[in-house]
C-alpha cells in the first residue's frame, strides 16, 4: 500500500529565515497528518535550517539537485553524503530545469540517482516529455529512454525505494496541468516498464508522482487518477497555506 507522497519544490524561491518561518508554520498546520508522507525542498542554503525546524516532525526534507562525487574539487557543487548529513533524507534529481539550463543528461540522472542511493537518500527522479515530443506521439518514447537510462545498473529494492516523478515539461510553471487521463496513460506506462525492468514488487512499491501546475483546485482529480501516488508541487507549495490545502486534499478519505 503506497501512502500518497506530496513534495514542495521551492526551486530558487527563499532566504534561510524566510525558510525557517515557513518550516515552523508548515508543521503546525499539518502535525495531525499522518496518512500523506509529505517532503519540502528548500534552495540547498537552506537545508539544513530547514531540517533543523522541522525536527522530529512528519516533514522531510529534500535537496533540489546533487553532484555525483563525494567529494572534491568541483566548485559550486554539494555531494550526496553533505546533503544527509545537513539533515535531508530526499534528493531531486533531474528536474526539467536542470535539463534544459543546465545540460542534465540522462546519464548525468543516472550518476546523481546511484550517488543518492548509496548516501542513503531517497532519489526524486523527473522524467517527461516535452510539448513538441508529446505532439510528435514521442512520449512514451521519450519517457523510456529516460527510464532505461536514468535507472541503469540499480537494482529491483532501489528502484522499489525510489520516487518517480512524471512532469510532463509542458504542464511545468503553466498552469496547464495534465489531465487525470493523461496522467494516468503515462504512470501506467512507467509502470509497465518498471514492472519489465525490475520486477512486480519493485514496480507495486515505487511511488510514481505527478508534476506540473499542481494547486489545491486539482490535486484530488490527479491523485484520483489510476497510478498517481502524489504530486511534485512548484508554485503552489511557496505560500504555507496553499501547500498545507494541497496535503489535506491528498488524504486518502478525502480523495
Ligand atoms: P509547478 O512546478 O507546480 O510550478 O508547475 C512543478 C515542478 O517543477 O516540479
Amino acid at each position: 500500500m503506497r501512502l500518497p507522497f506530496i513534495a514542495g519544490n521551492w526551486k530558487m524561491n527563499k532566504t534561510v529565515p524566510e525558510a525557517i518561518v515557513y518550516a515552523k508554520q508548515f508543521r503546525r498546520i499539518v502535525e495531525d497528518v499522518t496518512d500523506v508522507e509529505i517532503v519540502v525542498a528548500p534552495p540547498s542554503l537552506a537545508v539544513h535550517a530547514v531540517a533543523e525546524a522541522l525536527r522530529s516532525s512528519n516533514v522531510g526534507v529534500a535537496a533540489q539537485d546533487l553532484y555525483w562525487a563525494r567529494e572534491g574539487a568541483f566548485t559550486g557543487e554539494i555531494s550526496a553524503p553533505m546533503i544527509r548529513e545537513a539533515g535531508a533524507e530526499y534528493v531531486i534529481v533531474g528536474h526539467s530545469e536542470r535539463r534544459t539550463y543546465f545540460a542534465e543528461t540522462n546519464a548525468s540522472v543516472n550518476l546523481k540517482t546511484c550517488a543518492a542511493l548509496a548516501a542513503d537518500l531517497t532519489p526524486i527522479v523527473c522524467i517527461g516529455e516535452k510539448l513538441d515530443e508529446r505532439e510528435h506521439g514521442e512520449t512514451f518514447a521519450v519517457l523510456d529512454l529516460q527510464i532505461r537510462t536514468a535507472l541503469e545498473g540499480l537494482a529491483p529494492e532501489q528502484v522499489g525505494a525510489l520516487v518517480i516523478a512524471y512532469e510532463p515539461v509542458w504542464a511545468i510553471g503553466t498552469g496547464h496541468h495534465a489531465t487525470a487521463d493523461q496522467a494516468t496513460e503515462a504512470h501506467r506506462h512507467i509502470r509497465r516498464r518498471l514492472r519489465e525492468q525490475f520486477g512486480a514488487e519493485a514496480a507495486e512499491r515505487c511511488h510514481i508522482v505527478y508534476g506540473g501546475s499542481v494547486k489545491p483546485a486539482n490535486i484530488r482529480d490527479l491523485l484520483a487518477a489510476e497510478e498517481v501516488d502524489g504530486a511534485l508541487v512548484g508554485g503552489a507549495s511557496l505560500e504555507v497555506e496553499s501547500f498545507a490545502e494541497v496535503v489535506a486534499r491528498s488524504r486518502p478519505a478525502t480523495v
